[in-house]
């Protein structure tokens, strides 16, 4: 007795529900629990990161971002303004963004992006709700919120 209609066998059918699945929890990030959208091991939601200049009166932040890949350019944020920019992560799980910032007084250089490996940490991904970073530069320090 066979369940399976035309000339499928069965090892078709299964390898066809695998593929649809598959390919469906690439093509729906996230469908299958919402926020976190690493399926099968591969990073592929896209991520914001903001650079906000929430410095005291009339501080213009000078914000020179760079992946090893991009060099985003030196950019000045004013003040109550931010410098923004989304990418996806590489599969080979080496994506890392810093930055180099500055305003008259004071100059810092740290790092607003890496990889995270879930099983591991999600501190980052935790504070960015997997979806958005805002790193927000005050006269106090550089706070991730
Ligand atoms: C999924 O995302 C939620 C937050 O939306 C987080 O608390 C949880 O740890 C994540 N689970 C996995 C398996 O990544
Ligand atoms: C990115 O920053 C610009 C201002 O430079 C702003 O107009 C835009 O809304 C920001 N994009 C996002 C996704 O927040």
């Amino acid at each position: 007795m066979t369940i399976f209609p035309f000339s499928f066998k069965p090892n078709y059918v299964v390898f066809f529900v695998f593929a649809a699945i598959f390919f469906a929890a690439l093509a729906l990030p996230g469908h299958a629990n919402s926020a976190n959208q690493t399926n099968l091991g591969y990073p592929i939601n896209k991520w914001v990161v903001h650079v906000v200049n929430q410095m005291g009166a009339s501080k213009t932040l000078v914000a020179h971002c760079k992946s090893k890949d991009d060099d985003l350019g030196i950019r000045d944020v004013l003040p109550g303004n931010e410098f923004n920019w989304s990418f996806k992560e590489n599969f080979g799980g080496t994506t890392l963004f810093w930055c180099n910032i500055h305003n008259n007084h004071q100059h810092a250089n740290f790092q607003v992006f890496w990889h995270e490996d879930e099983t591991k940490s999600s501190w980052l991904h935790y504070r960015c709700n997997w979806k958005e970073c805002f790193w927000v530069v005050k006269d106090g320090g550089i706070y991730i919120t």
